[in-house]
């Protein structure tokens, strides 16, 4: 059975506050103001497998980040997962993509770096990196990459 997503703003909480509903419940997810960025837990209840069924070895977890009108074309925003991990997730002319945040070389956040078409430039030593691909430009280094979806205005990404 599949189980469908609504994100719901509640204004009456706060604008950047998300509820999201699915057939079995409904989480709120609280934000800070003047920031995107939610508090994060697994999604666990909105496993759609039915009882019995045996549990993949690797599970992918889905995360809410923040609604795409918040990241610009041309942007990069840090986010942070449960486990302290850290993603950068890039808005390259309405295409979205996410690495991990901390450059190989000396763990800048490369959120804070130049972003220009699909390369994120860090801050600290300028380093280059396709955001598409992770490839590094610069040295033989390569970054993660997750994929970003986009659902009812929401981006989301996939963690493995
Ligand atoms: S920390 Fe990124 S290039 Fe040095």
């Amino acid at each position: 059975m599949s189980d469908k997503l609504q994100f719901v703003v509640d204004s009456a909480l706060s604008p950047l506050d998300i509820t999201i509903r699915s057939q079995r419940q409904t989480k709120v997810y609280r934000t800070l103001p003047d920031t995107c960025f939610v508090t994060i837990h697994e999604m666990q209840s909105f496993d759609t497998d039915p009882p019995g069924n045996p549990e993949p070895s690797e599970r992918s977890l889905t995360f809410p980040v923040c609604f795409a009108t918040a990241l610009p074309p041309g942007t990069c925003r840090r986010f942070a997962l449960p486990n302290g991990e850290e993603l950068a997730i890039y808005n390259v002319n309405g295409e979205y993509y996410a690495t991990d945040n901390f450059c190989p070389h000396r763990g800048a956040a490369l959120s804070d770096g130049a972003v220009t078409g699909h390369i994120v430039e860090c801050s600290w030593h300028g380093w280059r990196f396709d955001v598409r691909t992770g490839e590094c430009l610069t040295v033989t280094e390569k970054l993660r990459t997750y994929e970003v979806m986009v659902s009812e205005g929401m981006l989301l990404v996939e963690v493995s």
